[in-house]
């Protein structure tokens, strides 16, 4: 399947997306919303992809953002679906059971930097900028970023990046916990295909309840959340992947999981 605003590349055992409207430092717009929400339906229904990458093309940008010009024509009712649309599709990307990486290669701003919030990790090239400029738009963040920012880096520090639209830099963004790790440039898609393989190595199948059982710690109540823990450690140890991992160990030999 082709897309106008997206590259859709499917390795082995995951998947690279690959944010394409370099000309306006891939803005978020209409179209690639839509692509993304085609892709994501792709991966639920491709059980061989067991991870995704996101990435931006170019070396200038992630995302610099939601489309302005697209954004520009919104009053208070399309105003509201906009951001419902948007977000909605990144709810999804969250939610998706497998991991989601985000290799930032560049500028990662307002919808840019929510998206990078949806992926469950945050790998950066040294070169990248993070910020919420949306209220030198007279906006607010609108596709999560008041909400996922909070729990990454704490409220008052998501207070500050929000209510004065500054940029940081990937170290800046290290040192406050907005990305796991940062490399030169060079190395970022290496690098993070080398801790997906890493991932992969192991059970996918734990992989997967692992994914679910933290995206759900920020949905339910702490009771209910360490019952659903419990359902999940359950439903992995029912797994020939279970019976291999612990086996393995008593054989003191590298496990082989199959992922069943
Ligand atoms: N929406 C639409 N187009 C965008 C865009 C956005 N969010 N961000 C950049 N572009 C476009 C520019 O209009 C320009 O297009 P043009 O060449 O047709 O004029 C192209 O991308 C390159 O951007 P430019 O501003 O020339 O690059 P720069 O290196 O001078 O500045 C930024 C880079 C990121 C600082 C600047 O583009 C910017 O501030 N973008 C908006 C960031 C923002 O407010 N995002 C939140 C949106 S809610």
């Amino acid at each position: 399947m082709e897309f106008s605003t997206l590259i859709f590349e499917k390795q082995e055992n995951f998947a690279i997306i690959t944010l394409n409207r370099p000309d306006k430092l891939n803005a978020l717009n209409n179209q690639l919303f839509t692509e993304l929400d085609t892709i994501i339906t792709k991966i639920e229904k491709d059980a061989s992809i067991k991870a995704v990458i996101l990435t931006g093309s170019g070396d200038k940008a992630f995302a610099a953002g939601a489309d302005i010009t697209e954004l520009h024509e919104c009053d208070s009712r399309t105003g509201k679906l906009f951001s419902e649309f948007g977000s909605g599709v990144m709810a999804r990307l969250e939610n998706l059971s497998i991991p989601v990486i985000a290799a930032v290669n560049g500028f990662a701003l307002g919808g840019g930097c929510e998206l990078t919030l949806a992926c469950h990790i945050r790998f950066a090239s040294n070169n990248a900028k993070f910020g919420q400029p949306e209220v030198n738009l007279g906006i607010i963040p609108g596709y999560g970023g008041t909400q996922r920012l909070p729990k990454i880096i704490g409220k008052a520090r998501a207070m500050e990046l929000i209510l004065t639209g500054d940029l940081i830099g990937a170290d800046e963004a290290y040192r406050i916990g907005l990305v796991n790790k940062v490399f030169e440039p060079s190395e970022l898609m290496a690098k993070t295909i080398e801790m997906v393989n890493k991932m992969l190595s192991k059970g996918t199948l734990a992989l997967s309840a692992a994914v679910d059982a933290i995206n759900a710690s920020e949905m339910l109540s702490p009771k209910e959340g360490l019952d659903y823990e419990s359902r999940l450690f359950g439903r992995t140890c029912g797994t020939n992947d279970f019976k291999e991992g612990t086996l393995a160990f008593i054989e003191k030999r590298k496990a082989n999981f199959s992922g069943n």
